[in-house]
C-alpha cells in the first residue's frame, strides 16, 4: 500500500521519480506528492488525485535536481487530500518524509510532540507525526535523527527521508513494510517495490526489518537496529522490465489473464522432473517432517484465501491430512491450536500482506514449521518462512489478481501430490492421471481464452444488472467466491457467493425476478445436485447463467461418488445437458473435476474484465483498493 520512489544522482531527479511513481500505482492512487532538493532547499509539492495530477503541478520545477523522494499514496489516516499527501514535513519545512504503513503509537506521539516541541500539524496523518519527530531529534545529522524516532514509533512503516542541511543524502528505514536499495552507476534509489526501479537498475538491496539505509549518490549503506554496519548480499533481478509493461493490451489485468497458460505451464514445468516425479525446489519437507504433522492450516488474504480453500480439499483428498483454512486477519487473533505438529502453509502474492506476515509469524510463535506460497522473490513472507514455494507467476500489477491465482493453484496441487507421494497414500496410476490431467491445463487455458469473443457478448447483455450470485458446489464453490470477488472488485457491482447447497438455508429470500445467478457446475460428482439448485433459483424467477465442462457427447460414462472407487455410481456430465436448465451456459474443456478450478476461473474473470470495461469503471486501479496490503 502507497509507493516510494526516492533518488540520488547527478541530477533528473524530478523525472526519475515520477517515473517511478508511475509504475508504483497500483499500489494506491489516490493522491501524490514530491520533495526533491533545490538551491533554496527543500521544495515539496502534493495534490490529491493520481500522478497525472502531481505532474501537472510541478512543471515549473527545474528538472536537474539531483536528489528527491517521491510517494503515491492508498489514505489510512485522513481522507485523500492535498495536506494528507505525502511528502510530510516538520515544523519549520527542512525535514520531509514519505512513509508507508501505520504508525500505531501517533496519537501519543503528537501529544507529546505538541506538548514538548509546540507542533503545529497541518494534516490528519501519522506520517506528518513521524516527520516531526524526526525534526525533533534532529541535531544536524539525519541518520541520528531517523535512529531516534524510530526507537520511538510503533507500528509498521518504510520511511524514506530528506533534511534541507543535507543535500547529499537520503535516509530510509524499515519495519513491517518493505524496501529496497538500488544500486546505480554514480546514482542510487530508494523504493518501496521493484517495478518502480527495473528501467534503472537491476541489482538492489532488501532492506531488513529495523534496519536503517544511508543512501548516497556514490553508496548505500545498511544499518541494523544497534547501528552496526551490515553487509548485504546484492539481490538481482532477474525478470524483465517488460514484464511490468501492458505490451499492447487496454489493462494490466486483461494481459495477465491471457499470460495464464504461460504461468501454469512454467510453474509446473519447472517442477516436473524425471518420471514426472514433483522436485519441490525450495522445500524441505521430508516423509519423517510429514508423518511427524498431525494438522495443516492453510492461511492467507482475498484471492490467496481462495486458492487456500482449493488447496484444503487437495492436500485432504490427495494426502490425507486434515486441513484447517483461514482468513489471516482472523487467524492471528483468535488463539489457534497450532504447535511442533503444525505446517503452517501461507499463501501470498505479493509476500508483503501484513495480515498473512503477522498471522506467519504469529504460527512461528507457537512452535509451527512455515511452507509459504509467494510470487515475489524476496518478499517479506518469503523471508520469514521456512520453505517457500515460488509461483513463478511473473509481475502481477493489475490489483485484481488472476495469473497469481492460478499458479498459487498449481502450486497447491504440486503441494499435496507431493505430499500424497512422500506418505505412500497416493498410488503410480492415480498420480500419472492427475499429472497428466495438469500438463493438459494450459492448453485448455488457451482454448477458453480463444473464446474471450462470446465471452465479451455475455458481458453486454448483463453489465447493467446491480446485483450478482455465484453458486457452486464441492470446488466450483471455492471458484464461485472468486469469481464473485473479481467481479466486486474491479466492476463494483454487489455480487454474492455461496455455495449452492446453503442457499436454502437462508440467502434464497433475496432471489427474486430477474435476478443474476451464475451456476458454476464443472463437478461431475456434483452436477445431478447442482441442477437441482439451478431450479430452485430458476423456480423463483432467477436468469441463470452455467458454467459447465464441455464433455463429448458420447463421452458418458459411469464414474464412482468416492476416489476409492466405492459409493454410487454418477454420470459424467453430458454436453448440452446444462443448456436444458440454464438460460445460457459457459462450457470449459472437459477435464477431471479435481483440476477443474483452473479452467472455470478464467471465464469468470474475463467477464468481470469485460463488465467493468463496459461499465467505464478504472479496471486495474480499482477505487478505495490497493495491490499489497501493508496494514492491517
Ligand atoms: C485480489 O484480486 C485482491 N486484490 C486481494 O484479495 C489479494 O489477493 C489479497 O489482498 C492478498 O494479497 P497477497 O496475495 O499479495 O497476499
Amino acid at each position: 500500500m502507497c509507493g516510494i520512489v526516492g533518488y540520488i544522482g547527478s541530477g533528473g531527479a524530478k523525472d526519475v521519480i515520477i517515473d517511478g511513481l508511475r509504475r508504483l500505482e497500483y499500489r494506491g492512487y489516490d493522491s501524490a506528492g514530491i520533495a526533491l532538493m533545490t538551491d533554496g532547499g527543500l521544495t515539496v509539492r502534493k495534490t490529491i488525485g493520481r500522478i497525472d495530477s502531481l505532474e501537472a503541478i510541478i512543471k515549473d520545477l527545474d528538472g536537474s535536481s539531483h536528489m528527491g523522494i517521491g510517494h503515491t499514496r492508498w489514505a489510512t489516516h485522513g481522507a485523500p487530500s492535498d495536506a494528507n499527501a505525502h511528502p510530510h514535513t516538520n515544523g519549520d519545512g527542512s525535514i520531509a518524509i514519505v512513509h508507508n504503513g501505520i504508525i500505531e503509537n501517533y496519537l501519543e506521539l503528537k501529544e507529546w510532540l505538541i506538548s514538548e516541541h509546540g507542533a503545529v500539524f497541518r494534516s490528519e496523518t501519522d506520517t506528518e507525526v513521524a516527520a516531526h519527530l524526526i525534526g525533533a531529534f534532529y541535531k544536524g545529522d539525519l541518520l541520528d535523527a531517523v535512529y531516534e524516532a524510530a526507537a520511538k514509533m510503533r507500528g509498521a512503516y518504510a520511511i524514506g527521508a530528506m533534511a534541507a542541511s543535507e543535500p547529499d543524502r537520503i535516509v530510509a528505514v524499515r519495519k513491517d513494510a518493505p524496501l529496497i536499495a538500488g544500486i546505480g552507476d554514480d546514482c542510487n534509489f530508494l523504493a518501496s517495490d521493484i517495478p518502480a526501479l527495473l528501467k534503472y537498475v537491476r541489482t538492489i538491496y532488501l532492506i531488513e526489518n529495523n534496519e536503517t539505509a544511508l543512501i548516497t549518490r556514490s553508496g548505500v549503506t545498511i544499518y541494523d537496529g544497534n547501528r552496526r554496519e551490515v553487509k548485504r548480499d546484492v539481490f538481482h533481478v532477474n525478470w524483465d522490465a517488460d514484464a511490468a509493461e501492458k505490451e499492447g493490451y487496454d489493462h494490466f489485468m486483461l494481459k495477465e489473464i491471457h499470460e495464464q497458460p504461460k504461468g501454469v505451464f512454467e510453474t509446473l514445468d519447472r517442477r516436473l522432473g524425471k518420471g514426472d516425479e514433483i522436485k519441490l525446489d525450495g522445500i524441505s519437507l521430508t516423509r519423517e517432517d510429514l508423518l511427524a504433522i498431525d494438522r495443516v492450516y492453510i492461511v492467507a488474504c482475498g484471492t490467496a484465501y481462495h486458492a487456500g480453500l482449493v488447496g484444503k480439499r487437495l492436500i485432504e483428498g490427495f494426502a490425507g491430512l486434515p486441513v484447517e483454512t483461514d482468513i489471516a486477519s482472523e487467524f492471528r487473533y483468535r488463539d489457534p491450536c497450532v504447535n511442533e505438529k503444525t505446517l503452517f502453509i501461507c499463501i501470498s502474492q505479493s509476500g508483503e500482506t501484513l495480515d498473512t506476515l503477522e498471522a506467519l509469524r504469529e504460527a512461528k510463535r507457537k512452535g509451527a514449521r512455515v511452507l509459504s506460497v509467494v510470487n515475489v522473490v524476496g518478499s517479506s513472507v518469503a523471508r520469514e518462512s521456512d520453505d517457500v514455494f515460488y509461483t513463478w507467476a511473473g509481475p502481477e500489477i493489475a490489483v485484481a489478481s488472476t495469473k497469481a491465482y492460478t499458479t498459487q493453484l498449481l502450486c497447491m496441487y504440486l503441494i499435496a501430490l507431493y505430499m500424497a507421494r512422500r506418505l505412500g497414500r497416493m498410488g503410480d496410476e492415480e498420480y500419472g492421471r492427475v499429472v497428466a490431467e495438469l500438463k493438459g491445463i494450459p492448453d485448455k487455458m488457451r482454448a477458453v481464452l480463444e473464446s474471450e469473443g462470446e465471452i465479451r457478448d455475455l458481458a453486454k447483455s448483463i453489465y447493467k444488472n446491480e446485483s450478482v450470485f455465484f453458486i457452486g458446489r464441492g470446488m466450483d464453490a471455492h471458484v464461485a467466491l472468486e469469481g464473485s470477488l473479481k467481479l466486486k472488485e474491479v466492476s463494483y457491482i454487489n455480487s454474492f457467493a455461496i455455495a449452492a447447497g446453503e442457499l436454502k438455508h437462508g440467502t434464497i429470500a433475496l432471489i427474486e425476478q430477474g435476478s443474476l445467478v451464475f451456476a458454476l457446475a464443472t463437478q461431475d460428482r456434483l452436477f445431478d445436485k447442482m441442477l437441482s439448485n439451478i431450479q430452485e433459483v430458476k423456480a423463483r424467477g432467477a436468469k441463470v447463467i452455467g458454467l459447465a465442462k464441455q464433455a463429448a457427447e458420447d463421452d458418458v460414462k459411469l464414474f464412482r461418488r468416492s476416489r476409492h472407487g466405492k459409493g454410487e455410481p454418477y454420470r459424467k456430465q453430458e454436453s448440452g445437458y446444462l443448456d436444458r436448465s440454464a438460460d445460457e451456459t459457459i462450457y470449459v474443456p472437459d477435464c477431471a473435476d479435481e483440476v477443474a478450478p483452473l479452467l472455470a476461473v478464467l471465464p469468470l474473470q474475463l467477464l468481470a474484465y469485460h463488465i467493468a470495461k463496459l461499465r467505464g469503471c478504472d479496471i486495474d486501479k480499482p477505487k478505495n483498493l490497493a495491490k499489497s496490503v501493508t496494514v492491517e
